[in-house]
């Protein structure tokens, strides 16, 4: 048998993968990655080298690590692995300066901006993108799982007809006034201050959330490069202009990892210097 992460020792929301392979009789199990997470790390090894298995570990880590990246970052840092994703004119604008929503790429970027979202446990945009654009966060032109919605939302000024009070999947509204859950929407109370998003990331950790994906806009993306919270973005050139606009966020700290097109869109990927699981060249996101 081939696994890209070691089979489990513990009881946790299925009993542990280890005991079922000996019990199986399994005769070789290959590893790719040994399991950062402490109730594992090495035990499940254990118990199928106990179990007579013939176990080959520790090959192709690099890819195994890019595989496994939410999950080993969740569990070594403590917090969801975070993606950044916007998209920008070929002048480096997001948006028109009135702020008005601006369609920048094509169909096929959004069916893969919508398969991206069925990737993430959740999604997160702004107050002004919340408002002035409305958007549902949902994956509509991909099947899978709809991610938990987070918006920022500091004095509950957003209409209750707006769409992410659709209730048609969970929803966090932060905000500094209400601590409160209704249907599946909770108002989550928390400081805006400078510690917000460590605050919010910590709440995130708490409900096992390993991933979260910031499409926007421009103020809420450069407050998560610059206190470095981000391993991976996701940047779209469309072909739509806008000569004058709200500037795309920059990057710092950013390792380009591929680019390439999307029906004539243009994807630049990166990861952060400081991601400790670096792209793998050939490998898919
Ligand atoms: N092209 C794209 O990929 C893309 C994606 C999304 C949005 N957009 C466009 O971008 C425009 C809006 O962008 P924007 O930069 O003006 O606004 P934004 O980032 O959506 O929202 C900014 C507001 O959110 C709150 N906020 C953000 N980060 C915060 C933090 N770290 N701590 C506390 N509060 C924080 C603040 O609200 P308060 O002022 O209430 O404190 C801030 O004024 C819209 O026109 C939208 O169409 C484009």
């Amino acid at each position: 048998m081939y696994v890209s992460l070691e089979p489990c020792a513990h009881y946790g929301k299925t009993p542990p993968c280890a005991l079922r392979l000996v019990a199986e009789k399994v005769k070789k199990v290959v590893i790719v990655n040994v399991d950062p997470f402490a109730a594992v790390g090495g035990k499940g090894i254990e118990i199928l080298l106990q179990g007579g298995i013939d176990v080959l570990s520790g090959i192709l880590e690099h890819e195994g690590a890019w595989l496994n990246r939410r999950f080993f970052s969740f569990h070594t840092r403590r917090r969801p692995y975070i993606i950044l994703k916007w998209a920008q004119t070929p002048e480096g604008h997001i948006a028109p300066l009135d702020k008005r929503r601006y369609p920048i790429t094509n169909k096929a970027s959004m069916q893969l901006v919508h398969k991206w979202r069925t990737e993430e446990a959740a999604i997160m945009v702004g107050y002004h993108t919340a408002m002035n654009d409305d958007p549902q966060l949902t994956a509509r032109l991909w099947q899978g799982r709809q991610p938990l919605r987070i918006v920022l939302d500091k004095g509950l000024q957003l209409p209750a007809t707006h769409n992410v009070f659709d209730k048609t999947t969970g929803t966090w509204i932060i905000n500094e006034r209400k601590e409160a859950v209704e249907s599946n929407i909770s108002w989550k109370q928390m400081l805006f201050d400078d510690r917000l998003l460590d605050t919010l990331l910590a709440a995130l950790y708490g409900e096992n959330k390993l991933s979260l994906i910031v499409e926007g806009g421009a103020v809420l993306l450069n407050s998560f490069i610059e206190k470095g919270l981000w391993d991976e973005a996701r940047i779209f050139t469309g072909k739509a202009s806008l000569a004058e606009g709200i500037k795309a966020p920059v990057l710092t700290h950013a390792i380009p990892a591929f680019e390439t097109v999307i029906d004539g869109d243009l994807l630049h990927v990166y990861t952060n210097k400081n991601n400790p699981y670096a792209y793998v060249q050939g490998m898919e996101l």
